[in-house]
């Protein structure tokens, strides 16, 4: 969930078509990945702060899902508080990277896997928490993946998301500073959705909204923190 100065991506103009394939998703964040793993958080405070919130929401009997892991320094962080985190990321270069943290650094209870977050999660029912950090307005189709998520969910369980909502932007990076980057391959698509609607689109899917939240420590915090709980 670290939010880093680059890899803010871009325009929302125009979503990847609906069945884009996972290679083409993964190739923008596969030539970044070196990039992005080296890049500093942009907000140290509210990431810790975020990682704070998750944790007290964890406990050594969950078993829990990460999608769009990234190079895994949250994984990191978070699977100690864990019975099992499994994270993954659609882009092999971030999870080679992520490997290569955890083999440094070993964590028994975390695996880190290439998968899709538009596609059926592995083991549908599994799990007691899907965390979805920075993630939620790349995806091919916010309510497809959602819906996903929520069946990898099991009754109870909770998803926990941090999400940029980039219709909450600044018109003119938006509409201008955006499209021009996405043009020029220094962006992937994205969706521009905000809070209320990410809410509404979590709250769609039979989720009980639990927390919607604002972390940030600098300036205006368009990343909203939103927990849901699965009805039992
Ligand atoms: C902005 S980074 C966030 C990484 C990490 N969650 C974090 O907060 O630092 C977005 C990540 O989502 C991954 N991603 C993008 N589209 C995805 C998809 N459809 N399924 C799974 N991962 C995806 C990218 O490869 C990238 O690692």
């Amino acid at each position: 969930m670290p939010a880093r100065a680059i890899a803010q991506p871009a325009d929302n103009a125009s979503p990847a078509p609906a069945g884009a394939s996972a290679a083409r998703k993964a190739r923008f964040w596969d030539r970044i990945a070196v990039r992005y793993a080296a890049d500093p958080i942009a907000d140290v405070a509210g990431y810790e702060a975020t990682l704070r919130r998750v944790q007290g929401l964890l406990s050594a009997d969950l078993d829990v899902l990460e999608i769009g892991c990234g190079t895994g320094t949250t994984a990191l962080r978070l699977a100690p508080f864990t019975r099992r985190l499994r994270a993954t990321d659609v882009s092999a270069g971030m999870i080679d990277i992520a490997r290569r943290k955890l083999a440094a650094e070993p964590v028994p209870q975390l695996s880190f896997a290439v998968a899709d977050a538009d596609a059926p999660v592995a083991g549908d029912g599994e799990y007691d928490a899907v965390l979805a950090f920075n993630l939620l307005h790349l995806v091919t189709d916010l309510d497809h993946a959602l819906e996903l998520a929520v069946r990898a969910l099991r009754p109870g369980g909770l998803l926990i998301s941090k999400t940029p909502c980039l219709a909450e932007m600044n018109p003119l990076i938006r509409y201008l500073a955006l499209p021009v980057m996405r043009a020029i391959g220094k962006a992937p698509h994205v969706l521009c959705f905000g809070a209320d609607a990410l809410r509404s689109a979590i709250a769609r899917q039979g989720m009980d909204i639990v927390a919607v939240e604002r972390h940030g420590t600098r300036g205006k915090d368009f990343r909203v923190f939103i927990v849901a709980r699965k009805p039992a």
